[in-house]
């Protein structure tokens, strides 16, 4: 699948989430070489092991372990390490840690791949983004994040279930924070061609504004549900990202809503959230403009100001 001959991702964290991506890539073959790396040595050489252990059913080769040389010659790095969100905390409450995080690691991995595509996934993967560019001083293109990718798949579901059609059949997306103001941007989205208040489903069902709310409400709670269940979100993000990676690597030009630092778009400025955006060869190839009722507009808007808040408590 990967057009770049030998290409060679790196997952930065081997915990939970970071195994998936890895997991994820292997089983889709997203890459040729699927590298782990982690300060926490005997962790990092552990699930490496374990991962390798299964690439007879897989294909692709995996290496991995603490030494940051293990991300030379990457194309990607997709960035997983971090503090993780506790039941009742938000993602914005991870911001201070992570920082400082990203302020130790990316100049090290910068050194060793200067020329791969970074995507952030730590949470809180928007303000993250801001803070990682600034810190390597790399062209927003170059450093995005998995943004609402995820929480677009959740939507797509959902929609898909109640539209009874096929998720890929439907054409909707979360837009704005990878969070709690993150909103779907119902005025463009469609099943098929029909745009989702006019579909009527094989059983009479008809989408209401109310439901919408009630659907785009299910979304930014999926994640609280599933870290009160079982402690993280872990598989699907793997998923997501294998997806973001393929794009990148096979040079797809895919419309996915990641996200990136804007200079421009709809008055954004220096704050990085999700729009759909067309991801290929070197990462975020262009932004398309986005079409918004004033309603989604001063929603976008907000979502831009609780992300601005944040950074600039953090000095950002
Ligand atoms: C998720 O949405 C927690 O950001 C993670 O699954």
């Amino acid at each position: 699948m990967a057009r770049i001959e030998n290409s060679r991702l790196t997952v930065v964290g081997a915990g939970s989430v970071g195994v998936s991506v890895a997991y994820a890539a292997l089983i889709r073959g997203s890459a040729r070489t699927v590298a782990l790396y982690d300060i926490d040595r005997p962790k990092v050489e552990a699930e490496v092991l374990d991962l390798a252990h299964g690439t007879w059913f897989t294909g692709g080769t995996v290496v991995g372990g603490a030494d940051p040389e293990v991300v030379a010659g990457s194309h990607v790095v997709v960035i997983t390490a971090g503090a993780k969100q506790r039941p009742g905390q938000t993602r914005l409450d991870l911001a201070g840690t992570n920082v400082r995080l990203l302020e130790r690691l990316m100049p090290t991995l910068l050194e060793h791949a200067p020329e791969a595509v970074y995507c952030i996934v730590t949470n809180p993967c928007d303000v993250l983004t801001v803070a990682a560019q600034k810190i390597t001083g790399l062209p927003a293109s170059q450093v995005f994040s998995s943004g609402t990718v995820l929480d677009t798949s959740r939507l797509r579901r959902l929609v898909a279930d109640r539209a009874q059609v096929s998720a890929s059949s439907v054409h909707a997306d979360i837009v704005g924070e990878h969070g709690d103001t993150g909103f779907a941007l119902w005025s463009q989205a469609r099943i098929g061609t029909t745009p989702v208040l006019d579909w009527v489903s094989p059983d009479g069902h008809r989408f209401t504004p109310p439901e919408l709310d009630a659907i785009t409400q299910d979304v930014r709670d999926a994640a609280y549900r599933i870290i009160e269940g079982k402690g993280a979100t872990n598989l699907a993000i793997g998923l997501a990202c294998a997806r973001i990676v393929e794009a990148i690597l096979g040079d797809q030009h895919a419309v996915l809503p990641v996200s990136t630092v804007h200079d421009g778009l709809h008055r954004l400025h220096g704050v990085a959230l999700s729009v759909p955006s067309v991801v290929g060869a070197g990462g975020v190839q262009y932004v398309p403009d986005v079409s918004t009722t004033p309603a989604e507009e001063d929603q976008l808007q907000h979502s831009a100001q609780t992300l601005l808040a944040t950074q600039h408590a953090l000095g950002l």
